[in-house]
């Protein structure tokens, strides 16, 4: 006998409801037990419920709902939420998964999208995935320098475990110019060399009391070694063995690279789940893109494990996104302001930018990259529309996009 997911649908707007329905109806086990118009008066007879699934909808009256959304995740620990929301602002989409949601669908649904979250959220209901030892390692990288590959790591890995709370280990990999400790203004006793050194007597004891934590967050920081002799003797096999190691403990691991393809830095791609690829708008990075895209098809990396970074965007840029996107035949997954002097103070003083300036635009961006890289936020993106190859567009060989 199959087990069945209790699911209860909370949305004020009729039609919306019968549209969720009609998707559940296409996956396989989901028993719907309750409907209700809003969470705020139907708290008691929805706790009741002890439902394993909860889609509810928090584009009115948010706060109060989201409210609602707490006690719930407090009080029915095996229930998974799904919140449906008109609103995209990631500061929405931020509180909601504080709140407890385990994804974020903007409104109108996407079948396609909606079905693979509820699918996903089966699999944890009935345990399929272990979520807690489930890790996701994410590397930048740009095979030219100065593109924004430290910044990014080391904000992004900030974030990610600001939002998630889970562990994140935060690694550096550029052995001849590693700045990751001087971005958060750490000194940490330990670094990847003593640990590749222990390797067999690593667990996660060892792990965490190694890494250096970073102040009062999940967030642990594996520095590069201090002197290049020490780093010389650090092996590609080193390096996969220690991202498996990570993986057995942290939820999150963000590597920040060098900018050449030597060998350990394609080992800890090859080990990677997303290569975070930086570009900024002109031409010798998008080339230089370009020569990474087919050095990646050559190793056999699937596309969806690139994502494309596009960083220091300025709406005024002579080379638009749309034709980064034809000449690379790859989608831009994610443009992050320029603001030099966020990013220059934040580096001064050794700090997140979040710290300098929380609601800038640039501590707003790597807080939604965060949310979209993170497990629990469905991300759905508008086409763009078809462009005519023109100007810049006819320096490249134009390629298929997936
Ligand atoms: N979004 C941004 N807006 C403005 N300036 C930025 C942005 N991102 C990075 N920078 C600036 O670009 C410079 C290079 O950044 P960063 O050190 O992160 O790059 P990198 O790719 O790690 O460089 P390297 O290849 O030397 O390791 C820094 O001075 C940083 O201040
Ligand atoms: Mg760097």
């Amino acid at each position: 006998m199959s087990i069945k997911i209790d699911t209860v649908i909370i949305d004020s707007d009729q039609v919306s409801r019968e549209l969720v329905k009609s998707y559940l109806a296409r996956v396989e086990d989901i028993n719907i037990i309750g409907e209700f118009d809003d969470a705020i008066n139907s708290y008691a007879e929805i706790t009741e419920m002890h439902p394993n699934l909860v889609i509810v909808d928090i584009s009115q009256r948010t706060q109060l709902t989201l409210d609602i959304i707490v006690k719930l995740s407090k009080n029915l620990r095996n229930a998974k939420i799904i919140v449906l929301s008109y609103d995209m602002d990631s500061q929405t989409v931020i509180k909601a998964l504080r709140a407890g949601a385990r994804e974020y669908l903007v409104k109108p649904l996407i079948e396609a999208d909606f079905i693979e979250s509820v699918e996903k959220i089966k699999d944890l209901i009935l345990g399929n995935i272990n979520d807690t030892t489930k890790c996701k390692v994410i590397t930048a990288f740009s095979n030219k320098g100065g593109m924004g590959k430290t910044s990014i790591a080391t904000n992004l890995a900030v974030e990610i475990a600001n939002l998630t709370n889970e562990k994140v280990a935060l690694v550096d990999l550029n052995f001849q110019m590693g700045d990751v400790t001087t971005f958060l203004d750490l000194n940490p006793a330990f670094d990847t060399s003593y640990v590749v050194n222990n390797l067999e007597r690593i667990d996660e004891t060892f792990l965490l009391s190694t890494l250096e934590k970073y102040k009062d967050t999940s967030l642990y920081v594996l520095a590069d070694p201090p002197d290049l002799e020490q780093a010389e003797v650090i092996t590609s096999e080193n390096i996969t063995t220690l991202i498996n190691v990570l993986r057995s403990v942290f939820s999150y691991v963000i590597i920040d690279t060098t900018s050449s393809f030597d060998g350990k830095t394609i080992t800890a791609l090859d080990n990677s789940d997303l290569i975070l690829l930086i570009a900024v708008l002109n031409l010798p990075s998008v080339r230089n893109c370009q020569r990474c895209f087919d050095l990646f098809k050559r190793l056999g990396y699937q596309k969806d494990k690139i994502k494309l970074i596009v960083n220091r965007y300025m709406e005024n840029d002579e080379i638009k996104i749309e034709d980064v996107e034809d000449v690379l035949g790859h989608n831009v997954y994610y443009k992050i302001p320029n603001n030099y002097f966020a990013i220059i103070n934040a580096m001064n003083k050794g700090v997140p930018v979040s710290d300098i300036n929380h609601q800038s635009n640039i501590a707003k961006a790597f807080r939604e990259l965060a949310a979209l890289l993170s497990d629990n936020y469905t991300y759905t993106s508008t086409k763009h529309a078809k462009r005519e190859e023109q100007g810049f567009l006819g320096l490249f060989k134009k390629k298929e996009k997936k």
